[in-house]
């Protein structure tokens, strides 16, 4: 276990602070951190929502989350006490600058500490608290700090005027926009890998990888976020963010250092380098699907209308072949899958080497040669059962012949590393107060991504087509897989629960 630092004391103040978000994951991975030390002890976290209730009504609510996401073992009679002590709440509503001047007050008895602003809310209502916490003097400096949740707009115009409001008020480097998956262990592991072996270098490009798949499935549905989720849909909702930043760090150049602005110039200079789509290839290169109802794990869940209440023409998965047009990666095509209601929640970047050039094992009787090379192929899963796996082609033991078999060269993290794995938040939401920027994206990064996907989400809408039906508990509709398929590749799909590890099977001696 590595050691704790404790962070500088601050003033975390949660707007929203009653929503699923906050309650679901930034409360308990506040709590994680106090657990292992690291907060500093008059450090103070402010829910803020409209509604009338008192501080202890709030405190209670954050306490039953915390028994609800926090796994049992670790709920700790003195560290929640110590916790909830930290725990305070202020009515404010986002529009009305009364809240804010007692917001202010209350901040005021601690003058010089951090004081991080989380943005919990909907992104229409961003501007406005910009707006007004600049008037009651909570805006100005980088002892001010602005934390954003996606999604930043619905488009690259409304993006663009959330950007322009509160950049107003709050300087870029004040400003933290969270993509949650840049702080999943997993991901960070994904520049370990590259930036820290040289191994990898040399063979990252076109001349040895014959293509990238990354998929981001999920079993769960709508759940209760129906009033945003049927608005945004999987593309807004998922590929914009979470995908594409995958995609960056898998395909950026190796960056100077890990500095914010270097390490997110990197990953611009791929979005920027992501070949536009005209209509004609969204139609060829891109699936959108619905959920109809089906089963998950022998369970019957019902269809996307049904639990909305009504017929929508929202995607809630979506597969696509982007390519990217730079010198490294110029023909490799890097294809893309998420979906809600999937077979099995998991998410994995596999990258599929090329066929040796050469078979010298090709002419040896069939019975003395196992399996044709298969070309290698690097699975990095990012959840759940973290970690690499990387197949190789050997000879099966024995005399009399050179049979080859795939076998996989393993790294569990679970094994190697005997520790809990924090969850994204704990990384990111004490990084905004060690100022550490590299994580969250910068306003360039989140406007190029949209002038990306914004033509594909206009193409749809233009050619009107409802999204194809899928059912709950597959790996989406079958145009997923046509898609892939007729450029002779196919999907990777060893779930989580039927990868088997291979060992040593017993070989035919001769
Ligand atoms: C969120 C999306 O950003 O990510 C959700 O809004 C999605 O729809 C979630 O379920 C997935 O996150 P994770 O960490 O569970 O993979």
């Amino acid at each position: 276990m590595s050691e704790i630092i404790v962070v500088d004391s601050f003033d975390y103040v949660i707007f929203g602070g009653t929503g699923d978000l906050a309650q679901r994951k930034i409360f308990p991975a506040f709590y994680h951190r106090e657990l292992d030390g690291q907060l500093p002890t008059n450090a103070r976290l402010i829910g803020v929502a409209r509604s009338e209730i008192s501080a202890e009504d709030f405190r209670s609510r954050v306490e039953q989350s915390l028994h609800a996401f926090v796994a049992k073992d670790l709920i700790d009679a003195d560290a929640m006490a110590r916790f909830l002590d930290r725990v305070d709440y202020q009515r404010v509503d986002a529009q009305e600058l009364s809240g804010y001047q007692e917001l202010a007050a209350s901040l005021a008895a601690a003058p010089d500490r951090t004081r991080v602003f989380y943005l919990a809310t909907a992104p229409q209502l961003f501007g406005a608290i910009a707006k007004n916490l600049s008037a009651v003097g909570l805006a100005v400096g980088q002892q001010h700090r602005l934390v954003l949740e996606k999604p930043i707009g619905k488009d690259l115009a409304s993006s663009q005027q959330i950007n322009d409001e509160v950049g107003q008020y709050f300087g870029e480097t004040q400003v933290y926009r969270i993509d949650h998956y840049l702080g999943k262990e997993s991901v960070q592991n994904l520049l370990a890998l590259r930036f820290s072996n040289i191994l990898f270098e040399t063979i990252w490009s076109k001349s040895v990888i014959d293509h990238v798949q990354i998929t981001v499935a999920e079993s769960v549905g709508l759940g209760e976020r129906a009033g945003y989720y049927d608005g945004a849909g999987a593309m807004r909702d998922m590929v914009q963010n979470h995908l594409l930043q995958l995609l960056c760090l898998t395909a950026m150049e190796p960056p100077q250092s890990l500095e914010s602005d270097t390490l997110r110039d990197e990953k611009l200079k791929v979005l920027r380098a992501l070949r536009p789509m005209s209509s004609a290839d969204v139609q060829q290169h891109t699936v959108r699907g619905q959920y109809a109802a089906g089963s998950i794990q022998g369970e019957a869940v019902p269809g996307y209308a049904e639990e909305l209440g009504r017929e929508s023409g929202t995607e809630t998965f979506v597969a696509m072949r982007a390519m990217i047009d730079n010198w490294r990666w110029a023909d490799v095509p890097f294809y893309l899958r998420t979906g809600k209601r999937m077979q099995e929640r998991y998410s994995e970047i596999v990258i599929q080497f090329r066929a040796v050039p050469h078979d010298v094992f090709a002419n040896a009787a069939p019975e003395q040669r196992g399996t044709p090379p298969e070309p290698n192929r690097l699975v990095i899963r990012l959840q759940p059962d973290e970690g690499v796996r990387m197949r190789l082609m050997t000879k099966e033991p024995g005399p009399g012949g050179m049979r080859l078999r795939s076998v996989p060269l393993d790294l569990a993290f679970a094994d190697e590393f005997d520790q809990r794995f924090p969850d994204a938040y704990e990384r990111l939401l004490l990084d905004v107060v060690r100022g550490n920027r590299a994580l969250f994206m910068r306003r360039d990064e989140v406007e190029a991504a949209w002038r990306w996907v914004e033509p594909i989400l206009e193409a749809w809408q233009a050619a009107g087509d409802s999204p194809r039906a899928y059912q709950a508990g597959t790996m989406g509709p079958a145009a997923s897989s046509n898609l892939i398929d007729r450029e002779a590749r196919s999907w990777h799909e060893d779930m989580p629960s039927s990868v088997m590890r291979d060992v040593g099977r017993a070989s035919n001696v001769n």
